[in-house]
């Protein structure tokens, strides 16, 4: 549905990686040529018209991404560079000062590089312990699994909300409630989530969630920390300088400003910004419920096409989400990658950036499709016609 908005789809492709970034409707690009061709001023710094017109639409765009995100107050958003950047501003600056040696922080083998590293990384320097949650049959999270997890030493649960590989989505409003009658914090990967399956952070009682717009048909350099507004108030800011300060004299006192400016250090990504506010509000005319619906649709069809292939190794069968992963048997999967490409088929093939699920899986490299609202049947009767014929591709992949 509503292709005709994406101008990247006036050529010749067939477009299922979605996982690594979604395509950008119209409305986005102009929101952004808007900003630079007619109020293009800093922001949060003029005492001139257009300088508040930029501050009007910057913050706008937080307060639709409040509403977005049902959080309770604008303080609560911080605009970051991305879901990565997000992480680590949560990791670094707010659990590297309240961990200490031997506390334990759980996460699963099917995570994304962005929640695997900053943890590592306090592993290394500050003693904590990384655990892992076993995953079930389907590589799937469990709160019974969580429970079986958690020890006397856990203080953090940090999981991606769906998973950019396994593509399952995970009963996070269980695991919170479980986990914080254990004093143990939640920490939510909305990366591959955000865009596809409504994200209630109040309903959901998530301490810290991270995303990034250019998942959501936003622009890319743009992301969002949530985080409730107590723990947020104790984050130290990473990066200092303007912006965030209040006043500060040579004598190396420094006054910070109150959330969410503390956070937000010099001159933001603001066309990015103000554009993600544009892709909000289009995904808001759509409406979640929908996309949900019809990418749910789009897998059953492709999966049910897929199984009927005998040399595909299918790994997330069951999973809800638009993500499809796959091999054929036999065949290194950049080389399928590689010849799906001669056709204008995009998809991502590799390890994702989730290096450890090897682990799990069994398989270093996988094939990975994902959908989104604009895909359509024809195109994965395309893909799957493709797939059909092992010859061909073992002919055509070099
Ligand atoms: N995390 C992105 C992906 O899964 C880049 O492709």
């Amino acid at each position: 549905m509503n292709r005709e908005d994406f101008p990247m789809l006036n050529q010749d492709i067939v477009y299922l990686d979605n996982g690594a970034t979604t395509l950008k409707p119209q409305c986005v690009i102009d929101k952004t040529v808007e900003y630079y061709e007619k109020y293009g001023a800093n922001a949060h710094r003029g005492d001139y018209d257009i300088s508040y017109k930029v501050d009007q639409e910057y913050e706008n765009t937080r307060r639709l991404v409040k509403d977005y995100l049902n959080a309770k107050s604008l303080e609560e958003i911080v605009f970051t560079a991305g879901s990565t950047e997000s992480l680590n501003l949560v990791v670094r600056g707010f659990f590297a000062n309240l961990l200490e040696e031997n506390d334990e922080v759980l996460i699963t083998k099917s995570e994304h590089a962005s929640n695997v590293l900053p943890w590592f990384h306090l592993a290394n320097t500050n003693g904590i312990k990384i655990g892992y949650i076993p995953l079930d049959d389907n590589h799937y999270v469990t709160l019974e699994n969580v429970k079986k997890a958690i020890t006397p030493n856990t203080k953090v649960i940090s999981l991606a909300h769906i998973t950019n590989v396994i593509g399952d989505i995970r009963p996070i409003k269980e695991i919170t409630e479980f986990a914080h009658q254990h004093n143990i914090f939640v920490i939510v990967d909305a990366a591959q989530s955000i865009g596809h399956i409504k994200t209630d952070v109040q309903d959901l009682d998530v301490d810290f969630l991270a995303f990034s717009a250019h998942k959501m048909c936003g622009p890319t350099g743009v992301g969002v920390l949530y985080g409730k507004k107590e723990l947020l108030e104790n984050v130290e800011p990473l990066i200092l300088g303007g912006g965030m300060n209040e006043s500060f004299d040579n004598e190396h006192e420094v006054y910070y400003k109150d959330l969410p400016a503390r956070l937000e250090a010099g001159t933001p990504n603001i066309a990015g910004v103000i554009a993600f506010g544009a892709a909000i509000e289009y995904i808001n005319s759509i409406g979640l419920d929908k996309i949900s619906d019809y990418e749910k649709k789009l897998r059953k069809y492709l999966i049910d096409k897929l199984i009927d292939i005998p040399y595909l190794d299918l790994i997330n069968i069951e999973s809800d989400s638009g993500i499809v992963t796959f091999n054929v048997a036999d065949i290194f999967s950049q080389d399928v990658a590689y010849y799906l490409n001669k056709y204008n088929i995009c998809v991502r093939a590799g390890s994702h950036c989730a290096k450890i699920l090897k682990n799990e899986v069994g398989v270093t490299n996988t094939l990975r499709v994902s959908l989104y609202f604009y895909n359509t049947y024809e195109e994965i009767d395309m893909l799957v016609e493709l797939l059909s014929d092992k010859d061909k591709i073992l002919k055509e992949m070099l």
